[in-house]
């Protein structure tokens, strides 16, 4: 299975009754395992979750920590972006240069990277002097 199935899969069980915008995303580890998710809505509207999210959620629960590749999918005039939370999650485990395919629904796609996507991100580097 292919970036775009496994997010094209998720996106079919996206939980959006709220906004009616579903969204999905898978992303690849280096090793080539596939994790997906999709966003997870609630009736209390904060507490809703988007697809990339649950991706990373799912990476982590398999034990791995690094994204070589992200692709996100929904039904939208262009393809969708990650919102400005869901970049700074992935800048958490993925390099600047790592590829991220925004897809419609179709298979249309736009390609960038997480460093286009969040230039001049907040980083570990950025807390050197603490003193936890
Ligand atoms: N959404 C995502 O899942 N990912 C994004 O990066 C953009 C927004 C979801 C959140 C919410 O369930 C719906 O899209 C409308 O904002």
């Amino acid at each position: 299975m292919d970036l775009f199935e496994a997010a094209r899969a998720a996106w079919e069980n996206a939980y959006a009754p709220y906004s009616g915008f579903k969204v999905g995303a898978a992303l690849r580890c280096p090793d080539g395992s596939i994790h997906a998710g999709c966003n997870v809505e609630n009736v209390a509207y904060p507490q809703g979750t988007c697809a990339e999210a649950g991706a990373i959620a799912a990476m982590v629960v398999s034990g791995r920590t690094k994204i070589a590749e992200i692709l996100v999918v929904a039904d939208s005039p262009e393809p969708v972006p990650p919102c400005g939370g869901c970049r700074q999650k992935l800048a958490e485990f993925a390099a600047p240069e790592t590829p991220v395919t925004l897809a419609g629904i179709t298979g249309e796609t736009v390609a960038t990277t997480v460093g286009a996507l969040l230039p001049g991100a907040f980083t570990p580097e950025h807390m050197a002097r603490a003193d936890p």
